[in-house]
Formats: structure tokens, C-alpha cells, sequence
């Protein structure tokens, strides 16, 4: 979106929009003009409206977070907090990593799977996105799905409003309401919507970010917002051999350790901090016990910190522990929806499942799956 556009609030709803749906009065609707498509032959201009609701989702906890989390025996950081305007870009590079294997497997599924995809999940819906990012993933799915609303929810409110335009002009029939919020504490859809059946795309598996008993928290509030009969389109990352996960999260190129150091220069600008960022090294490891990629911060030598008026004491080789990412098999996920409230109607994978059905046949695949997309259904 060009800057003009975004200091240019236009508080009108567009025409368009389905007459059940409003905006709340704190919404700002962004109104941007785009060349006609070819099927807009009698105004050669075309005009849609990008509303965007701020929830203003960050600066007074993000200041709480970091120092409750710096003051643990573990140091901790939030993995939320890597999402300002360069961790965005830097996570979108990540994603073109050669290592980095779930974007392109993620994607390959939903091009493979995506009209039984959204059989499921049906069109004409209130579609949200869950940590929409770039929203990449859903325009494989949107040609079929036809939401009736698009609703990307994300915490990075530069790269969502960038994202929402410019899905916006690329796909001349959506209705786009963008949504910044931090969608790991409770929210409701900015939005009064009786008609539309509603749907939520959570990919990325980013579900493996939260500790178990919290991603089964977050999936309950999902399942609420979505309500009975409501879908869940989730991507989940798989349990494997942990030279590739590892590899994934150390790349050749340190894409990965300028995405976790960035962490410490967001720190640094928006509360004041000095970090020394020569004085940390990334690093990531799989964690077998507990199933989940660990990312790390090792501090290089002894050394202080101080942060919003805090100092902070860090040892040789002591680490900030940055984000976990759990990895689940497929039964595992399925507990864990299952105890949120949702049933599991049908997963798709990148590679055939053994199910062991048939113990004589000799089925077994030759590469074991890496990803899976699971369409859940909401028992209410
Ligand atoms: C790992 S990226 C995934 C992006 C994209 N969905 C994909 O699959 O490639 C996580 C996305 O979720 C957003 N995000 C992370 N934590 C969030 C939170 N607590 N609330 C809202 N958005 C969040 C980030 O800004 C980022 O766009």
C-alpha cells in the first residue's frame, strides 16, 4: 500500500460489502483505486476498500513481557515480538531458504489438495487468517473458496496492511478486513456477521509455537469465534530426523540468525535498550524429549544489558530462550484438537501415510511425510 493511501482513512463502507456486515466505529476502512480488470468494461476504474480494524495489540505488555522473561532463571523472549517490519521481510526470506522446507511443502500440499480443501470448508464464508503474514498461502485457495470476507489477522501492522493491499488488487472480488491483534490473547472478530458460514486458514504451523496446553487453549477460542460447524484449515509441522529440522533452523546463509538477533535490535529501539548484538550468537536445536525445535540466543562472553531503565547480567554461554516449535505426528495432533473441541475430518500430507490398515500390504512409503494440512471441524 502506498503511504498516501494508508494517511487517507476513508470511514465509508463499501457498497459491496454484504449488508450484515459492519465495522466498528474505531475501524479505519483504507480506500484504493486500481486499474479495471478486464471484465470491468463500463467504468474503467475500480474501486474496493480495504478496511482495516487496529487493535493496537503491543507496546505497554511487549515492555512487561520482556522484562518478566529477561528476569527468569530461563531468560525468555517471545516469539511474537519478532514480527516488526524487518522480522517480517527476514521471516519471508527464511521461507525461500533451501533448508527451510515447510513453505514450499505447505504450499505443494494445498496446491495438490486444494479443491477438496475447500469442498471442506466451503465457499462463501467469513474466511480469517491466523497470523496472515504476506498471505501467501491462502491465494492458492482463493479462486475456489470465494469467500464472501477475507479477514487476515496478524500482529505486524506495516506487513499486514502491505499484504491486504496488494492481495486486494491482485484479487478484484474480495472483500479484505485486515485485523492487527496479537491473536495469543482473546479478541473478537471486528465484524457483525449472522449470514456467512465462517472458516479459519491457520498455516505455517504456527500452532507449534505455543506450549501444548496453550495451543489447546488457543484452539478452543478458535473453535468459539468459528462457532458449530465452523473449519479449521491447520498446517502442522512433523516429527523427523532431526538433522533436517535442525538444518532448517540454521541455514547456510544466517537468514535465521538475522531473524533472531532482530529480536534484540527491536528491543533496543522500542524500549530503550544496548544490546550488544556482536555479544549473541543464534543458535536452534531439536529437543527430543519434548518434540520441539528450541531457538536460542548465547550470549558470547560475560556481559550487562540494560533495558527500559532495567539492567541485566548475561554469562559466557548463557542463552535467551527465543521460540519453540513443537512438532507433532499425526495421531499426537489429533489428541490434542480433539481435547480443544474439534473433530479431525481429513488430513492431507506431502508424502502417502502408512496407516497400517493392512498388514500385509507393503505400502510403506519411501520418504516419510514431512507436513500435514488438517481440516478440523468445530463440535461446539
Ligand atoms: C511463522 S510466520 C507465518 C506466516 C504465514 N502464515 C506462513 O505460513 O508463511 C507467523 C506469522 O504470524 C504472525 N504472528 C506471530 N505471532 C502472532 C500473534 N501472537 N498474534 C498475531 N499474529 C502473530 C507474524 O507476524 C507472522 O506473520
Amino acid at each position: 500500500m502506498n503511504m498516501s493511501a494508508r494517511q487517507t482513512p476513508y470511514l465509508a463502507m463499501n457498497n459491496s460489502t454484504p449488508g450484515s456486515l459492519a465495522s466498528d466505529n474505531w475501524a479505519m476502512d483504507y480506500q484504493s483505486t486500481r486499474q479495471a480488470s478486464a471484465s470491468d468494461t463500463t467504468s474503467g476504474k475500480q474501486t474496493s476498500a480495504i478496511h482495516f480494524h487496529d487493535l493496537h495489540p503491543t507496546p505497554a505488555d511487549m515492555r512487561a513481557d520482556v522484562l518478566d522473561g529477561l528476569s527468569s532463571a530461563q531468560k525468555r523472549l517471545s516469539p511474537k515480538y519478532f514480527y516488526d517490519a524487518q522480522g517480517s521481510r527476514l521471516f519471508d526470506a527464511i521461507c525461500e531458504l533451501p533448508e527451510y522446507y515447510p513453505t514450499r511443502t505447505e504450499i505443494a500440499i494445498l496446491r495438490q489438495h486444494g479443491a477438496a480443501m475447500a469442498a471442506r470448508l466451503g465457499r462463501d464464508a467469513l474466511l480469517v487468517e491466523l497470523g496472515s503474514g504476506s498471505s501467501l498461502k491462502i491465494q492458492v485457495l482463493l479462486e475456489a473458496l470465494r469467500p464472501a470476507v477475507y479477514m487476515p489477522v496478524d500482529i505486524s501492522k506495516d506487513h499486514l496492511l502491505q499484504s491486504a493491499e496488494s492481495l486486494a488488487t491482485r484479487f478484484p472480488f474480495l472483500q479484505v478486513h485486515a485485523v492487527c491483534t496479537d491473536y495469543s490473547v482473546p479478541f473478537e472478530l471486528p465484524v457483525e456477521d449472522h449470514v456467512h458460514p465462517r472458516a479459519a486458514f491457520f498455516p505455517g504451523s504456527s500452532i507449534g509455537n505455543f506450549e501444548p496446553a496453550d495451543a489447546q487453549r488457543f484452539l478452543t477460542r478458535v473453535g468459539e469465534l468459528l462457532g458449530p460447524g465452523g473449519r479449521l484449515l491447520v498446517g502442522v509441522d512433523l516429527i523427523k530426523d532431526h538433522r533436517v529440522l535442525e538444518a532448517a533452523y540454521n541455514d547456510a546463509d544466517e537468514v535465521t540468525a538475522a531473524f533472531n538477533l532482530n529480536l534484540l535490535t527491536r528491543i533496543n529501539r522500542e524500549l530503550d535498550a544496548d544490546f550488544d548484538l556482536t555479544g549473541f550468537r543464534h543458535t536452534a536445536w531439536f529437543n527430543s524429549d519434548l518434540s520441539r525445535i528450541e531457538m536460542h540466543l548465547i550470549s558470547t562472553r560475560e556481559q550487562q544489558a540494560r533495558i527500559a531503565g532495567r539492567d541485566f547480567a548475561f554469562r559466557e554461554g548463557e542463552s535467551i530462550h527465543t521460540e519453540c516449535s513443537y512438532k507433532y505426528d499425526i495421531d499426537g495432533f489429533h489428541r490434542l484438537a480433539r481435547q480443544a473441541g474439534f473433530e479431525p475430518e481429513q488430513v492431507w500430507t506431502d508424502q502417502p501415510i502408512d496407516t497400517g490398515s493392512n498388514p500385509r500390504s507393503n505400502t510403506a512409503p519411501d520418504q516419510p511425510p514431512l507436513f500435514s494440512v488438517h481440516c478440523l471441524v468445530w463440535r461446539g
